[in-house]
């Protein structure tokens, strides 16, 4: 992958916590260079606002599924250089029945183990 365009998975990209993520990704250097990055936004509504917003800002592109879903989450980081991960920490435990391993944040570890790709939560 080029250096000059680094693909980032983030997980939870249409909350609070996602969009200041992907904002500071995008945002230029300080001596004003573009950014290295481009977002592959994870949500499961295309349909929502925030969505949309995300969807007409210039290096992202939206990915459809979610975190409960490893397979989804397996085909979201084809290709990615890095992913930023924000699970709902409440929810963490659920297994998801397509998975043996179980654990919305294990399947993202371990998603990105198998890709290779670097981590951030
Ligand atoms: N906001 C803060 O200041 C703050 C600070 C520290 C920690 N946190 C923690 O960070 C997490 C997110 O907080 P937030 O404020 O960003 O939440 P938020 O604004 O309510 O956004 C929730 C995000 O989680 C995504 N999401 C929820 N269930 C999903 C699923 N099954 N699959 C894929 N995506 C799913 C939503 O995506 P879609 O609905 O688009 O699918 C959305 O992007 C929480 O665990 C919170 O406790 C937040």
């Amino acid at each position: 992958m080029s250096q000059s365009n680094k693909l980032i998975l983030v997980i939870g990209a249409t909350g609070v916590q996602g969009r200041a993520v992907i904002d500071a990704l995008l945002a230029p250097g300080p001596d004003g260079t573009t950014s290295p990055y481009s977002v592959r936004a994870l949500t499961r509504n295309f349909d929502s606002r925030s969505a949309k917003e995300l969807a007409a800002i210039k290096k992202v592109e939206l990915f459809q599924g979610s975190f409960t879903d490893a397979g989804a989450i397996y085909r979201a980081l084809e290709g990615c250089y890095g992913a930023f991960v924000n699970t709902d920490g409440s929810t963490e435990e659920i297994v998801d029945t397509r998975s043996t391993k179980g654990g919305n944040a294990r399947n993202s570890r371990g998603g990105c183990r198998g890709f290779g790709v670097r981590i951030g939560f």
